[in-house]
């Protein structure tokens, strides 16, 4: 018998002893920086002869670790690994596969703050957001175990006499998880899970800016008591071996998030039908956001720069979810746009590392780096800058909040997923330009209504489209179990990770009548 789901809490780091737990945890995980993380297929550790290298964002000349860079043959050769172990994982009691997701979440609780640790450094996560981060991905795996038992027996369907008819759910195949490094743990960890748990197994490519952390959570996978062969850890190229899985005639099942551009690439590779397969792939993809908060004339503004300061600056703007752009109603415009401007420019910045909780940390690499400064500069363009605007990478990649005023709703900083620590805010004549100018971009992921409006509130629900919406609070941090999180239009598949509909996207339903 299990105990029912509840999130795992949130560390305070305002109590001096978890805030002590948290710098011996950094000073462990130094400590042990520059180690190598091989491939594992079937097993087996495999040396390549080229490696991934994974710096600290903070400090950019020190290097995390380094993990094996598989080529296209170790792709095949984990491909064949996983699709040999399916045979055997598939028939696991799904009480048994759920146990060993149970032991995983306990044995990374123990170990919880050197999660987090290794988040601070890998990706340069303040505390608050690396601490988040470890949580959900221990939610992931007690909330799926469950879903998994509650699953096993499939759901009721009639019978006629004579009959004895059951709806049952069965395993799909080999699972390729590609995950992104912006939740290096949470997601890597649940998207890896999920397929476990109902049977499948797993290629698992994570991303090659955070690579490490995903190694150590195969080694706890390992202690948990997961069979060989039943995830194959080959971190790689996205281009190379990404691709290369994703064609597999053997893949049946793909769970890819990360940006928009290489999920519509996936979506369309895996359409195609290649020779000797015999099924169609699933994909689930989730993508980018260009997530907006909308204000009211008729709302309490203090709650509103909040929610608004909070979506657009939690882990830099580093969030798929990120309130990215503000819209706000005339009538309150420059109010808003004043205490927005004020608590921007408290934010405090540096090295997560460090004793001080910074509030922001750095972004994630050189590419990042340069693609948020261009877009400050495509910014300066296009509307008012009112806070921000300067950055500096001689140590790590840091750059400050910046807010752009009075931006044309159609303007691309209003339009295209930044990925970083830039709000661009426009105002609308009405609350009904305001949802208009909401839904005027290509995503569909999250969303916030600031209002004490009931009837705006019911308004909002039927025609602000996202995924995910809020009122009267920012738009980021979905729990797993309590915010199923996923996005509609070209921001994803909509599968709801965390959430009561996720784990049977990995499956087949069967009906299955006898007669007696
Ligand atoms: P990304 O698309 O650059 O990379 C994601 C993964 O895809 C990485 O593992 C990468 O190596 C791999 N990849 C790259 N090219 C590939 C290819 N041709 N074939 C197969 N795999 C390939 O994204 P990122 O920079 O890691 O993450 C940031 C993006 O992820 C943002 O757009 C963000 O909005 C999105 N995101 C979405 C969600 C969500 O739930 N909707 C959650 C987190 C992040
Ligand atoms: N769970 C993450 C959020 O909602 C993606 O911000």
């Amino acid at each position: 018998m299990t105990t029912s789901y509840k999130h795992e809490p949130f560390t305070d780091f305002t109590v001096e002893e978890n805030k002590q737990a948290l710098l011996a945890a950094v000073k462990e995980v130094e400590s042990t920086l520059g180690g190598h993380y091989p491939l594992i297929i079937n097993g087996e550790r495999i040396d390549t002869d080229k490696k991934i290298s994974s710096y600290n964002p903070a400090n950019k000349a020190e290097l995390i670790g380094t993990t094996g860079k598989a080529t296209q043959d170790h792709a095949e050769q984990a491909i064949e690994a996983a699709s040999t172990a399916f045979e055997s994982w598939r028939k696991v009691d799904p009480k048994e596969r759920a146990n060993i997701l149970f032991r995983a979440a306990a044995i990374i609780r123990r170990r919880k703050h050197e999660f987090s640790a290794m988040l601070v450094k890998e990706a340069g996560k303040p505390w608050k957001e690396a601490d988040a981060d470890t949580a959900e991905g221990i939610d992931f795996l007690e909330y799926y175990a469950r879903q998994m038992i509650e699953l096993a027996d499939g759901k009721p369907v009639h019978s006629r006499e004579g009959e004895f008819n059951r709806y049952i759910y069965t395993p799909t195949g080999v699972t390729v998880v590609i995950s992104p490094w912006n939740f290096a743990f949470a997601i890597m960890a649940g998207t890896t899970v999920a397929p476990i748990v109902t049977g499948n197994t797993v290629v698992l490519k994570p991303a090659s800016t955070t690579p490490v952390v995903a190694a150590k959570f195969v080694e706890v996978l390992e202690e948990a008591g997961l069979p060989k062969g039943v995830v194959n850890f080959v971190p790689g190229s996205g281009s190379e071996v990404g691709d290369f899985l994703v064609d597999h005639p053997k893949t049946a099942l793909i769970t890819f998030t990360g940006s928009r551009d290489v999920g519509t690439r996936i979506y369309e590779r895996a359409a195609i039908v290649q020779r000797e397969q015999n099924h169609l792939k699933r994909v689930i993809v989730e993508m980018g956001g260009k997530d907006t908060v909308v204000v009211d004339n008729e709302a309490d503004l203090e709650l509103a720069a909040e929610s608004i300061v909070i979506s657009a600056f939690g882990f830099s703007g580093q969030k798929c979810s990120a309130g990215s752009r503000a819209v706000i109603h005339a009538d309150v415009y420059d109010e808003v746009v004043e205490k927005v401007i004020e608590k921007t420019n408290a934010l405090t910045m540096g090295n997560p590392a460090e004793a001080d909780n910074h509030y922001m940390g750095p972004v994630i690499d050189q590419a990042a780096f340069d693609k948020i400064t261009s877009y400050i500069e495509t910014g300066k363009q296009e509307g008012r800058l009112v806070a921000g605007g300067d950055s500096d990478n001689a140590t790590g990649f840091f750059i400050r909040p910046t807010v752009f005023a009075d931006v044309d709703p159609t303007a691309r900083i209003m339009q295209e997923e930044i990925f970083g620590p830039v709000l661009a805010i426009s105002k609308a004549a009405s609350y009904d330009e305001a949802l208009e100018i909401a839904n005027n971009t290509e995503y569909g992921l999250t969303g916030a209504v600031i209002t004490k409006n009931r009837a705006k509130i019911e308004q909002a629900k039927q025609d602000f489209h996202v995924g995910n919406l809020y009122f009267n609070r920012n738009c980021t941090g979905a729990i797993v179990g309590y915010h199923p999180f996923g996005g509609f239009k070209m921001s994803g598949t909509d599968s709801k990770a965390g959430g009561p509909d996720y784990l049977v996207l990995h499956m087949q339903a069967k009906t299955v009548s006898e007669m007696y």
